[in-house]
C-alpha cells in the first residue's frame, strides 16, 4: 500500500509561491529523504504533509484518505524536529509518554510502549533524568522516543541531526537507519545535507525553489543526475563542471566529471597547476587550474606525494564524463 500520495500540491504565503505542483508518492515501509539548499521548501512541505500548515491547493493522502482538513493529531504522523521540544521539568519517561497520556490511554499502556521504545533507543537508563541532565544526542533520543510510541503510520523527521557534532550525527545516522529496519515504519526525512541523504534513503527526492528536481534511489540520482543542480548537489567533493579545458567541447556545452574519475596522466585530457592540496588519510584532494584557466578537483585514493605548483595532466573515462547544455538540463549523447 502506499502510505503517503501528494497530488499537485502548491504551497503559498501571501503572494510567495513556496511550493509548486509537488506530485509524490511514499511506499509503505520507505524511507524517503527530501534534500535541498536552505529556503528551498523542505520544511514546508513536511510541515504540510504534517498539517501544520494548509495546502493552498492539491491533495494529500495519507494510508489511503485524503487528510487536508483532518488536524495534524488525526492524522497518524509523528514528527521529530532539529529543536528537540522536550518539556524541561519532566523526565524522559515522562516527556515521552506525555503524548500518549494526552490522547487517554491507560497508563500501563503508557508504561509499557515508553519502555519499549526507551530500550529500542538505549534510554532505559535515563528515564528519572531531566533534559538538561543528558547530551544533545540524548535528548534527541528522546524526541525520537517520543515519536515511536505514538506508533505512527508515517514518521516525519525535520533535520533531527542538526544541533548534534559531526561524530555524534555519524552515529545518530546509523540508529535512525537501524531504527527503520527494525519498526519498517515509513519515514520522511528532511535534511540539506546530501551525505545523510544518500547514507539513509530508498528514495531521494531533491528539491530546489519549491519544485521537485528528481526522484531516485542515491545511486540512481549520483550516476544519472537530470540536470546540473542534481549533478553538483549530490557527491563531495562536488562534480566539476568545464567549459573549456577539453578540446572537442560544442559552445554553450558543460562537461561534468566527478573528483574521483580524474586521474594524474602525462597524456591525460586536461593539463594544468595544482594550487592546492588536502592529505586526507585516505585519499587525497588536488585542488588545479587548469591551463584554460577553470578551478577544479581532482581525488585520489589513498596518498599521494603530488605537491602544489606541480604542473600535471588528468585523464578521464569518457563514459564517466557527463555533458549539460545552456539550460543546465543533461544532454544524453549518442553512444560513439
Ligand atoms: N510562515 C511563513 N510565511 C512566509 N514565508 C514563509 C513561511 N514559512 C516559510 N516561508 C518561506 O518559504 C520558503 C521555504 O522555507 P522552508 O520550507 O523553511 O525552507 P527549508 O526548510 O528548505 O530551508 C522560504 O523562502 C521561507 O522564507
Ligand atoms: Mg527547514
Amino acid at each position: 500500500m502506499t502510505a503517503l500520495t501528494l497530488t499537485n500540491v502548491n504551497k503559498s504565503f501571501g503572494s510567495v509561491h513556496v511550493l509548486k505542483d509537488i506530485n509524490l508518492t511514499v511506499e509503505e515501509g520507505e524511507f524517503v529523504v527530501f534534500v535541498g539548499p536552505s529556503g528551498c521548501g523542505k520544511s514546508t512541505l513536511l510541515r504540510v504533509i504534517a498539517g501544520l500548515e494548509d495546502a493552498t491547493s492539491g491533495t494529500i493522502d495519507i494510508g489511503g484518505d485524503v487528510v487536508n482538513t483532518v488536524p495534524p493529531a488525526k492524522r497518524g504522523i509523528a514528527m521529530v524536529f532539529q529543536s528537540y521540544a522536550l518539556y524541561p521539568h519532566l523526565t524522559v519517561k515522562d516527556n515521552m509518554g506525555l503524548g500518549l497520556k494526552q490522547e487517554g490511554q491507560p497508563k500501563p499502556v503508557v508504561d509499557e510502549r515508553v519502555a519499549k521504545a526507551s530500550k529500542m533507543l538505549d534510554l532505559d537508563r535515563y528515564l528519572q533524568r531531566r533534559p538538561a541532565e543528558l547530551s544533545g544526542g540524548q535528548r534527541q533520543r528522546v524526541a525520537i522516543g517520543r515519536a515511536i510510541v505514538r506508533d505512527p503510520k508515517l514518521f516525519l523527521f525535520d533535520e533531527p541531526l542538526s544541533n548534534l557534532d559531526a561524530a555524534l550525527r555519524m552515529n545518530t545516522r546509523v540508529e535512525i537507519a537501524a531504527l527503520h529496519r527494525t519498526l519498517s515504519a515509513s519515514m520522511i526525512y528532511v535534511t540539506h545535507d546530501q551525505i545523510e541523504a544518500m547514507t539513509l534513503a530508498d528514495k531521494i527526492v531533491v528539491l530546489r525553489d519549491g519544485r521537485i528536481e528528481q526522484v531516485g534511489s542515491p545511486m540512481e540520482l549520483y550516476n544519472n543526475p537530470a540536470n546540473r543542480f542534481v549533478a553538483s548537489f549530490l557527491g563531495s567533493p562536488s562534480m566539476n563542471f568545464l567549459e573549456k579545458s577539453v578540446a572537442g567541447l560544442a559552445p554553450g556545452q558543460t562537461l561534468g566529471i566527478r573528483p574521483e574519475h580524474l586521474n594524474l596522466s602525462e597524456t591525460g585530457q586536461i593539463r594544468g597547476r595544482v594550487t592546492h592540496v588536502e592529505r586526507l588519510g585516505g585519499d587525497t584532494n588536488l585542488l588545479v587550474a587548469t591551463d584554460a584557466g577553470e578551478m577544479l578537483t581532482v581525488r585520489l585514493f589513498g596518498q599521494n606525494n603530488t605537491e602544489v605548483g606541480a604542473t600535471i595532466g588528468l585523464a578521464f573515462d569518457p563514459a564517466n564524463a557527463f555533458y549539460f547544455n545552456d539550460q543546465e538540463d543533461r544532454i544524453y549523447q549518442a553512444a560513439a
